[in-house]
């Protein structure tokens, strides 16, 4: 029998966004995120939408890593230049450990689709133990973001909790 360990995963939804925290904007872009993990056999943890605070969203990252332990974290909303997106502030008081090729593997692969994907300042990397992933805050943008990331969830999540499998032992790596 093939175990699938996907399922050992859980995953937080993280949504940044002064506009859906008040209840003006449905969070399509969480609830898109929601449903492709779950898809894709990851079981959902936690789903919150926060306003763009970077205490706040320090405070929060903090409670899905330290307190509840989530292995995977992946935030919408809050990366880009205006001056509320503070997304990428928060990050770099929360992660231990930046993994700039998944954010830089995001944004090349997006100024495909759209130039204005140079304006996403987003981060991915770890804090004891949990991945946190920004992703840019609309849903085509979460859609083609995720695409990217995908392929190489499982053997991140695998790694940065300690496996031992042989990165050589696929064709893929
Ligand atoms: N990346 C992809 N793949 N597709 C997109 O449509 N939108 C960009 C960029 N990244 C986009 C994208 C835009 S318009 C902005 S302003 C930045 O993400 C930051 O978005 P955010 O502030 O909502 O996080």
């Amino acid at each position: 029998m093939i175990l699938d360990i996907k399922n050992i995963y859980t995953f937080a939804v993280l949504t940044m966004s002064d506009k859906g925290a008040r209840g003006e904007r449905e969070d399509t872009s969480g609830a898109y995120l929601q449903e492709r993990l779950e898809a894709e056999g990851y079981v959902l943890q936690s789903y919150e939408v926060i306003p763009d605070q970077k205490q706040v969203i320090i405070d929060h990252l903090k409670a899905l890593v330290d307190g509840m332990q989530v292995p995977l974290i992946v935030t919408t909303g809050g990366t880009g230049v205006s001056p509320s997106d503070v997304t990428p502030e928060a990050m770099s008081e929360v992660l231990e450990q930046e993994i700039p090729g998944m954010a830089e593997a995001m944004r090349s692969a997006s100024l495909l689709k759209t130039p204005r994907a140079m304006l996403s300042r987003g981060k991915v990397g770890i804090r004891k133990g949990s991945l946190i992933i920004n992703l840019p805050g609309s849903l085509k943008a979460v859609k083609e973001n995720l695409d990217i990331v995908l392929p190489v969830l499982l053997h991140a999540l695998e790694k940065i909790r300690g496996g031992t499998s042989d990165c050589g032992a696929t064709t893929e790596c």
